[in-house]
């Protein structure tokens, strides 16, 4: 992986219930700072791009579960967030990355010999999904229409430390700490490609650095795991009995499955992923859960709420 220790970076966050200061402990404040703002506001967009060598684009609503509640957000900051930031990109000439996923192609069959390639013709199914293939359109018309010097990267489903407590894994590690038993939507059968937050970072650098304008590409570490093989690895990692969960409401229009090919990342920019053994990685990932329930607890009790007002 390359590694840069002179850049600096500035953080646009608008601290929505998903942001978290606490998240930008310990790194080193004079090349990393934080200004609280909205990406669809062009006020505050305008001044940090005019001065930045690039933009990468991580912003966004991200949760599925929560479009189906309120879309109106989605639309706000996946939609209209894109696009003041590509003005920015374009009047500035600043190079652009924009992050997306690979629910942009919709869904697979469960026993599809294929997976998701840079060709595979978008479909999403949800508002999140369909603000997100939204978005990756935009850029696609900013790079052909004004020039924009933009790449696209669509990865699979994340896990690691940092991440909110309304996604599936870190969701199940902190029920089962709070004594709480995991909640799998439906039979559990949904297939989930799943890749370490850090060979996703990875991997968005290396396009940075060696992306070809224009370009798009599929980010996945051949992941591929059922929630249900999921939730029982959890368990079993959290000395818990591993039929100790619940089959709960099923998401509506939710996704059987995701699979990446990420064949085009790794042959023409060189990038492999370092987390080849998921167990460990998830055994790391709920010591962080274990180690860092201050960074968590606050924001528990509402997603649990939420969650069963639905059934879930
Ligand atoms: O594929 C990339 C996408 O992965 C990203 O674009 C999204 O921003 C990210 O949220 C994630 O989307 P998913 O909908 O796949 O992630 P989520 O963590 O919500 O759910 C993962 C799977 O687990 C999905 O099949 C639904 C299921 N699930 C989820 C929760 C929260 C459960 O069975 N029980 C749960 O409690």
């Amino acid at each position: 992986m390359v590694k840069h220790t002179d850049h600096t970076v500035t953080v646009l966050d608008k601290l929505t219930y998903a942001g978290n200061r606490a998240s930008l402990a310990g790194l080193p404040e004079d090349r990393v700072r934080l200004v609280v703002g909205d990406i669809a506001d062009a006020g505050a967009v305008d001044p940090l791009v005019a001065e930045a060598d690039a933009v990468v684009h991580y912003a966004a609503e991200s949760h599925n579960d929560n479009s189906l509640h309120d879309p109106r957000p989605f639309l706000d900051t996946n939609i209209i967030g894109t696009y003041t930031l590509l003005e920015a990109a374009r009047r500035h000439q600043v190079r652009f990355h924009h992050i997306s996923t690979d629910e942009v192609y919709g869904d697979l069959e469960l026993d599809d010999p294929a997976r998701f390639t840079e060709h595979t013709p978008y479909n999403p199914s949800s508002p999140y999904s369909s603000t997100k293939a939204g978005s990756d359109l935009l850029v696609r018309a900013w790079v052909r229409s004004f020039g924009v010097r933009a790449t696209i990267s669509n990865c699979s489903n994340n896990y690691g430390p940092y991440q909110h407590v309304e996604k599936f894994i870190p969701r199940q590690i902190t029920n089962v700490i709070r004594g709480i038993r995991p909640k799998l939507y439906g039979t559990g059968e949904n297939v989930r490609d799943w890749i370490h937050a850090d060979d996703h970072s990875s991997a968005v650098l290396t396009i940075l650095d060696k992306g070809e304008i224009g370009q798009t590409y599929l980010i996945g570490a051949d992941g591929e795991k059922d929630n249900k093989t999921v939730v029982e690895s959890i368990l079993e990692l959290m000395g818990q009995p591993t039929d100790a969960y619940d089959l709960v409401t099923d998401r509506p229009g939710h996704d059987l499955r995701y699979a990446i090919d990420s064949t085009k990342l790794r042959t023409e920019l060189g990038w492999t992923p370092t987390y080849g053994d998921f167990d460990s990685g998830l055994a790391a990932t709920i010591e962080w859960y274990r180690q860092n329930e201050a960074w968590w607890a606050p924001a528990k009790d509402g997603v649990e709420a939420f969650y069963a007002s639905k059934g879930q």
